[in-house]
């Protein structure tokens, strides 16, 4: 029989390895590691338990849009609380707060978008996508309608049917997915999939002859759905080829399937537009939002859905009964106050437009100061969304034997120089997203911190004699 052991003794580093289960994290090195703890934030800084300070160049999780410490959304969570901590809003049951960020939302939102379904993180809007996609099949009497195609390297999440429209094999390994609802075509990926000599628009149409393709192989009748971020983000930072969704969306018209947009990373300005599918021409008939929703400040999510499928949802409804989906904390109170003050300080900041503006002054300063290192493949990216993929060779491409990754090293010295820079799971690839308040002299911070880093971590690759270059 084991004997719990009193606790108060240890440090928050020896309590963390006893007892907290790191998502995403390698966990055995991590018994060895400990945890990096996180005390505070203001602007785009945050400072640790030891008082060190970094730039957060990636706005925790590509999440805290506003920047850090905004006492406004603090104070709206804080005063929501206090009134109605709760309530839910199932069987017709509402919330002040939640009803107008609804109304805000479609009105913020792309066309033909009409109802909002509010859930708590990007994997379970994603899950009530596909669900709602389901539903949708099974009302039109389409039972077999059911297939997701989504893309090789795009990420989507972490639940069931999420992390089965992920396509990073990370997240199918072991985990006994993905579903069989789901295929994967392949990621749009000017860099690496586009033959040497080709245009973009000629790469577009192969990508969407290959959709096409798939459809016809699978059956149209058994295609439900096409799954893709506006820009593809934690798989590598992609940003769509000239005319991809062009090329795309009528594919999927022909063979009436629907297109959900993940706007989960793009939406909320990161691109310099409220979303990605305004940059793209995306017209969507379900969207997924998070993140940038609430800027992190609470957890909130939610399913867009748009007027073609609602309608379908409402011709059926007397039929159906009671529409069977819904979380405990779907339009959760404080969240939307939360995002309610959230999108006040979007607007009020203008902070869509500064991430347009400083966006482009940190794609070229990046671009100016590192395209031609040695170890630097290639640097893309739009508004505050950057990816920086590393090779052994730049003419070849050739990518560092695995496990080795450039990106993991790159990205710890960053850190010791004081910047938060992530490494990709997939390829060998470092993200920028940083908070949208970001100004010209942080983004020559991150400039400055990341040459630093990348200098310490050439070194260490020469005089290791693991790379040449
Ligand atoms: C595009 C996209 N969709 C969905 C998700 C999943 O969101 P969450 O981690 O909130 O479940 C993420 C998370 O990074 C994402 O980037």
């Amino acid at each position: 029989m084991s004997v719990i052991q009193p606790t108060h003794n240890l440090s928050l580093a020896e309590l963390d390895k006893r007892s907290f289960f790191h998502p995403f994290t390698a966990l055995a090195d991590h018994l060895e590691t400990g945890p990096r703890v996180i005390t505070e934030g203001e602007g785009v800084w945050v400072k640790d338990e030891h008082g060190q300070r970094y730039l957060d160049a990636v706005a925790g999780l590509w999440c805290v849009n506003i920047g850090y410490g905004r006492r406004e959304v603090a104070e709206a969570i804080y005063e929501q609380a206090k009134k109605l901590a709760y309530f839910h809003s199932f069987s017709s049951m509402g919330t002040e707060p939640s009803i107008r960020l609804a109304d805000r939302l479609i009105r913020l939102a792309p066309a033909g978008m009409s109802k909002v379904l509010f859930g708590c993180s990007g994997s379970d809007a994603n899950d009530t996508n596909v669900k709602l996609v389901w539903y949708y099949s099974n009302l039109r009497g389409k039972p077999d309608k059911v297939k997701i195609i989504a893309r090789k390297q795009g990420y989507h999440g972490v639940t069931v049917a999420s992390a089965s429209l992920t396509g990073l094999p990370m997240l199918h390994r072991s985990f006994h997915l993905p579903i069989p609802e789901v295929r994967h075509v392949s990621c749009a990926d000017p860099y690496r999939g586009k033959p040497d000599g080709m245009s973009e628009l000629d790469y577009s149409a192969a990508l969407a002859k290959e959709l096409d393709e798939t459809i016809r192989r699978e059956g149209p009748d058994t295609v439900a759905a096409f799954i893709a971020e506006p820009v593809m983000g934690a798989g590598g930072v992609h940003v769509p080829p000239e005319g991809y969704f062009q090329a795309i969306q009528p594919v999927l018209k022909e063979h009436d399937v629907l297109l959900i947009a993940d706007e989960v990373i793009c939406g909320f300005g990161r691109l310099g537009q409220w979303f990605g599918s305004q940059i793209y021409g995306i017209e969507p008939d379900l969207m997924t939002i998070a993140k940038g929703l609430t800027s992190g400040y609470v957890p909130m999510s939610a399913s867009l859905v748009g007027e073609k499928i609602w309608q379908v949802l409402i011709e059926h409804a007397h039929e159906t009964g009671p529409f069977g989906h819904g979380y405990t904390y779907s339009a959760h109170p404080v969240a939307a106050a939360a995002a309610m003050a959230n999108l006040d300080i979007l607007e009020q900041d203008q902070l869509v437009r500064n991430a347009e503006t400083v966006g482009a002054y940190f794609q070229s300063l990046m671009r100016e100061r590192f395209a031609g290192h040695p170890l630097i493949g290639n640097i893309r990216g739009i508004g505050l969304i950057m990816g920086v993929e590393f090779v052994a060779e730049r003419a070849s491409k050739a990518a560092f034997p695995l496990p080795f990754k450039a990106a993991a090293l790159v990205s710890k010295h960053c850190l010791a120089a004081g910047l938060m820079a992530r490494p990709l799971p997939g390829g060998d690839i470092i993200a920028f997203s940083p908070p949208l308040t970001l100004t010209m002299a942080e983004a020559e911070v991150i400039a400055d911190k990341f040459g630093e880093g990348l200098a310490k971590a050439t070194d260490e690759l020469r005089s290791s004699g693991r790379w040449a270059g």
